[in-house]
């Protein structure tokens, strides 16, 4: 008989290690995740979380305060441990803290850090260079969600790095469903979009500001300006979510030529509200950079 020529015949034939463990694939339902950081952000994605899904019973979790601690796991049923235990044991690591807290995280995770676990960082500014470099070249996605997150009307963006596996990519898009919408970028374009839907939010709520002080302005009470506005924007939102016209459209079809709308949007033109809009925008976006 003739033997396999592949195979040394002075020694056992030994299988390359890989080929024997195969490489576990994650779920939302089975994975093991590890949450560091559960404040405003962090508790509105462990929400999304078990809304996508996952067992409580497979949540670990870490903040400072003793109080939170006690507050979180009693609310979810989620079982808190220390940062180094998460580290070892999560197949999804989550890095929900403060930007200037990455650095002495990381000196903690990454001496146990799971073999083939997935970071997810949702930390404004910290590119994926920073985490691979700190925690040892792991699967990385960098996500930057906003506040809508947390009624489940997010708009996350997300970016990965090229060990992300396909499960793992899974897992971040399934989890991300339940936490509104999200969308995958290029991580040079992270800033810009941050810029975009992460600070989104405030500027809507400033522009709220603005014509509720233009409403009592005119003689009308806080109570109802503040009704008005509030309805005003949740129809116009709707409307630009659940018709297929553009903002362009939707904005002419309300300006009849010399109207009292046109005679409003003329003073915005007037004023650059484009230019303004873009300069703030500009700016948020440099402001991510620099927290890099
Ligand atoms: N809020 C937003 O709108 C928003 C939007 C997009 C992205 N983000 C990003 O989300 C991240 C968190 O923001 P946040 O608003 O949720 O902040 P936050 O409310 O201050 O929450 C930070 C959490 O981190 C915990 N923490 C800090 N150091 C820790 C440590 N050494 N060990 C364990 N836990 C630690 C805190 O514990 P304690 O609770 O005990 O203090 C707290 O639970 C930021 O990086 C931010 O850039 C936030």
């Amino acid at each position: 008989m003739q033997g396999d020529k592949s195979r040394p015949t002075s020694a056992p034939w030994v299988a390359p290690l890989a080929r024997l463990t195969p490489v576990k694939q994650i779920d939302i339902k089975t994975a093991q995740v590890g949450l560091i950081g559960v404040g405003n952000m962090g508790e509105a994605l462990l929400v999304a979380l078990l809304k996508a899904g996952a067992d409580a019973s497979h949540i670990k979790f870490a903040v400072r305060r003793e109080e939170r601690s006690v507050h979180i796991a009693a609310r979810y049923g989620i079982t808190a441990a220390s940062i180094e235990e998460m580290a070892a044991d999560s197949d999804v690591l989550m890095i929900i803290v403060k930007p200037q807290d990455l650095e002495s995280i990381m000196e903690r995770v990454a001496p146990t850090l799971k073999s083939g676990a997935l970071v997810i960082s949702f930390l404004a500014g910290k590119k994926i260079a920073t985490l691979e470099s700190g925690l040892g070249q792991p699967a990385v996605a960098r996500v930057m969600p906003n506040t809508p997150t947390l009624l489940g009307a997010g708009m996350a963006i997300v970016s990965f790095n090229k060990t992300v596996r396909p499960d793992q990519r899974n897992f971040v898009n399934d989890f991300l469903a339940s936490a509104g919408k999200s969308i995958e970028v290029e991580e040079s374009l992270q800033d810009a979009a941050a810029a975009t839907s992460g600070s989104g939010p405030a500027y809507f709520f400033a522009f709220v500001e603005a014509m509720v002080a233009g409403a009592i302005e005119m003689g009308i009470d806080s109570a109802t300006a503040t009704a008005l506005v509030t309805q005003t924007i949740v129809g116009a939102a709707k409307m630009l979510d659940e018709t297929d016209k553009s903002a362009t459209t939707l904005r002419e079809n309300v300006t009849s030529p010399k109207g009292m709308t046109y005679e409003g949007l003329k003073i915005f033109e007037e004023g650059d509200l484009n230019g303004l809009v873009v300069r703030a925008m500009n700016a948020a976006a440099e402001r991510s950079r620099a927290m890099a």
